[in-house]
């Protein structure tokens, strides 16, 4: 990739191909990308630092970018250690740096770090302005996006926002993403961020004076086209509304039947010429996927075994995952098979009584053990009713 954003603002950042789990816990097959920038004008500001792992890497773009500067600021939008971890190298490095953050994040680098940098720091808060010469970086607060300390801050000449975790994706940035961005954005703001839509909402607020036509978020490629696309398409997502029509079906099975109940569902549904059906085992496919793939579209079948009189396990972590995440709008509809007693329906309702604005089907279906033509009258009057 190019490393120059504009005339003055370059990319420092770093690709991981060695990280297995994202933040302990989401799969990243084609690895991440810590993204780092450096302003250069009359003040020399840098973007962010980058996970520990790549201190060393990241200090030998910085001294290519700087080709002989010395920084002036370092800009800290994120105290999460992906992008802070090298805070304390560069500090030693560039001991007349100013460190720049918000007052929550000078508590959090001191909980991370040991010292909250007292003697060189410049706390910002909303609407704060930092002069570098030719460019100007004003100061937006974004609590939640994705922790309580984030910043984002918009260059007003080059008119660039830097956006912390906001517009980020999975994948490094060597890895051509033949899916383009929205599949691993997706994944990644419902992962990390869906439980913050209100949040997000306010963001887009404040930000929606500003003419931005390059975002340079803290993962992820540069954006700089479309940009009312990435804008519009954080709206839908932080709104809970629904992105495109279709019906998921998850399931749970133990010796195929409910596996088999599903696939038959899904298969009702695209004769009906229902636009997109996505069929999912939950056992032996990503959450994540499943979770980002339950927002985008608006129809939920989950179907599951009865376990221990309750919810399948797998089910049960998947609903909870929804459920944090204020899984809301959306129909859902209940396969619950159980050879004797069976009790998943019950227990799957139960579990999504506090979600807003869900509409529960009506038909709902039962299966004792194995599919036989009731459970497939039961399963046909469900199609109907999901794609009429
Ligand atoms: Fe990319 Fe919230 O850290």
């Amino acid at each position: 990739m190019d490393n120059n954003i504009t005339k003055d603002i370059r990319y420092v950042g770093v690709d991981d191909h060695e990280i297995d789990l994202f933040e302990g816990l989401y799969d990243v097959p084609n690895g991440m990308a810590y993204n780092s920038y450096v302003i250069l004008d009359e003040k020399t500001a840098v973007m962010d630092t980058v996970e520990a792992k790549f201190t060393e890497q990241w200090l030998a773009n910085l001294d290519a970018a700087l080709n002989g500067r010395t920084p002036d600021y370092l800009v800290v939008h994120h105290v999460e250690p992906d992008h802070s971890a090298s805070i304390l190298a560069f500090a030693a490095r560039y001991p007349d740096a100013v460190v720049v953050a918000s007052a929550q994040a000078f508590r959090l680098i001191a909980a991370f770090y040991g010292t909250d940098f007292a003697a060189r720091r410049l706390v910002v808060v909303q609407g704060t302005e930092l002069a570098l010469g030719a460019h100007t970086l004003t100061f937006y607060t974004a609590p939640m996006i994705h922790w309580p300390e984030v910043v984002m801050s918009y260059e007003s000449t080059d008119k660039v926002l830097f956006s912390a975790d906001a517009f980020g994706k999975f994948g490094a940035l060597d890895y051509d993403d033949p899916e383009g961005w929205a599949c691993e954005a997706r994944r990644y703001y419902f992962g990390i961020v869906g439980k913050f839509g209100s949040q997000v909402q306010t963001l887009l607020q404040k930000l929606s004076g500003l003419d931005v036509q390059i975002i340079c978020a803290l993962h992820g490629p540069v954006l700089r086209e479309q940009i009312d696309y990435y804008f519009d398409t954080y709206r839908t997502w932080s709104s809970y509304g629904v992105e495109s029509d279709g019906v998921v079906i998850a399931y749970t099975s133990v010796y195929g039947h409910t596996a088999a109940a599903a696939a038959y569902l899904a298969e009702k549904l695209e004769e009906r010429g229902c636009p997109k059906v996505v069929l999912t085992d939950l056992a032996r496919s990503d959450m994540a996927e499943n979770v980002e793939d339950a927002f985008r579209y608006g129809k939920l079948v989950l179907a599951a075994t009865t376990y221990n009189a309750g919810v399948f396990p797998t089910m049960k972590t998947f609903i909870e995952n929804l459920v944090e995440r204020n899984y809301q709008n959306r129909t859902v509809a209940f396969i619950e098979n159980g050879s004797w007693a069976p009790m998943a329906a019950k227990g799957m309702r139960e579990m999504l009584a506090n979600a807003k604005d869900i509409t529960f089907a009506e038909n709902g279906v039962r299966i004792l053990a194995a599919m036989n033509d009731d459970t497939r009258r039961q399963l046909d009057a469900l199609a109907a009713e999901l794609c009429g």
